[in-house]
This record gives structure tokens, C-alpha cells and sequence, in this order.
């Protein structure tokens, strides 16, 4: 069987501003295409973190796949400003929308903006909650620590909610279900080390996000081995 291509997202969120000016080409080198950047605002979760100048900044240093994950209340006030300042991706909160029409309409404002669309899940929302949005978005995140901080051990039973959607995910590739988009890319987020992402990818997922293993140590040989 072909080894399935998985894309690893250096997550920055631990870093000073000249740490990850001096690591950019070991990223580079190690083979991420990606970069993870985390947004907080202290009120959707507990810490803060980023800000859409640091990211104006950071997004010209490098040319790697913005991948932006906010975790933040009324996400849909930072669509416009984060795309325009190069977020490729801009995954959102599912828990900090009101209903599911506001979900859908983020969705759509992302895609507005020329953006693709993340929806993410923190471990305490059950996966039947975004089935409905699974035809529109073109990332799933499904959160492996309580997001708000790095640093934090594998929540592993996250990972039946992936290896559920890649169920589906698989189906709509051969054409059997209309409902899920083929190509979404399933993410995690927290606590990924060598050995949490081989479980990772046995359960579906393709988008490996990890910080303290990675920039804890050789960053170039950390990211081989993570896509290996
Ligand atoms: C957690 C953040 C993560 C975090 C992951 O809320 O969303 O992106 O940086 O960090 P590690 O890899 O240290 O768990
Ligand atoms: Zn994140």
C-alpha cells in the first residue's frame, strides 16, 4: 500500500519572534510545508497569545502554508483582517459560534475572502457536532489537549472521533457519500511527539500540529521524524 503524504505544522506558539526567525530554514529542511500560528484572546480561552501584527510580520518571513488557528469569542470579526494578512487556512471554534447557521456563515465568509476553512472541536465536543459541516470545510481540527497552551499530554481517545472521519472522508473519495467533502484534511493539535503521532496517522489523520516536541530539540530532525 502507498504510504499516505502527511503534512506537519510547526506550532510556533511557544516561541520568541527572533527564536523562529533563526529556525525557519531547520523547518525548512525538515520538510514542513506548514506553519501552525495560534491566536487566543484570553476570553475563549484562558491565555493570550499572537496578534495580527506579529502574524503580518511572521507571514512575510517565510513561505510556508499559513495555517492560523484562532481560539477566540465572535471569530467571525477576525476573517477579513487575518486573510488579508496571509492566513491560508483560518480554522475557528465550533464551541465559540451561537448556532450552526453562524458556523455555516463563517465558513462562507472564509471562502469569500479566498481562504480555506478550519473548524475545529475541543476534546468535550462530541465529533456528531460537526457532521453537518463536513461537506463545506476543507480542515477538521480535532483538538488533542484542552486548548490554551502548549506542553500538554495526548488526549488519545480524541483520536475516535479521526479515525471516524476518515471513515466518511474515505467514502466520499469513492464516490459513495455526497455529504463529506473528499478532499478535507483532518488535523490534531496538542501533545504530538514521535510516538502520539503514529497513532495519530493510524487513526486518519493528515495534518500532524506539534510545538514543544519539535522546537524542544533538533527541529530538522524532529519534523523528519514526525513525517515518517
Ligand atoms: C494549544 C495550541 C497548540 C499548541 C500545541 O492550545 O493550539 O497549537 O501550541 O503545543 P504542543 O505541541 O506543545 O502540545
Ligand atoms: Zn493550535
Amino acid at each position: 500500500m502507498k504510504k499516505k503524504q502527511i503534512i506537519v505544522a510547526p506550532s510556533i506558539l511557544g516561541l520568541e519572534e527572533d527564536e523562529l526567525l533563526l529556525d525557519i530554514p531547520n523547518i525548512v529542511k525538515g520538510g514542513a510545508k506548514w506553519l501552525h500560528i495560534d491566536i487566543m484572546d484570553g476570553k475563549f480561552v484562558n491565555h493570550t497569545s499572537g496578534s495580527l501584527e506579529q502574524f503580518k510580520k511572521i507571514a512575510k518571513w517565510h513561505d510556508l502554508v499559513n495555517d492560523v488557528h484562532i481560539m477566540v469569542e465572535d471569530p467571525k470579526s477576525y476573517v477579513k483582517e487575518y486573510i488579508e494578512a496571509g492566513a491560508n487556512y483560518l480554522t475557528f471554534h465550533y464551541e465559540a459560534c451561537l448556532d450552526d447557521d453562524e458556523v455555516k456563515e463563517i465558513i462562507d465568509l472564509i471562502h469569500s475572502y479566498g481562504a480555506k476553512a478550519g473548524l475545529s472541536i475541543r476534546p468535550d465536543t462530541a465529533v456528531e457536532k460537526v457532521i453537518p459541516f463536513l461537506k463545506d470545510i476543507d480542515l477538521l481540527l480535532v483538538m488533542t489537549v484542552v486548548p490554551g497552551q502548549g506542553g500538554q499530554s495526548f488526549m488519545a481517545e480524541n483520536l475516535i472521533k479521526t479515525g471516524m472521519v476518515y471513515g466518511v472522508r474515505e467514502m466520499a473519495k469513492m464516490g459513495l457519500n455526497s455529504e463529506v467533502n473528499p478532499d478535507l484534511l483532518i488535523e490534531v493539535d496538542g501533545g504530538i511527539n514521535e510516538e502520539t503521532a503514529k497513532q495519530a496517522v493510524n487513526c486518519g489523520v493528515d495534518v500532524l500540529v506539534a510545538g514543544t516536541y519539535i522546537f524542544s530539540g533538533n527541529v530538522e530532525e524532529r519534523i523528519k521524524k514526525l513525517l515518517n
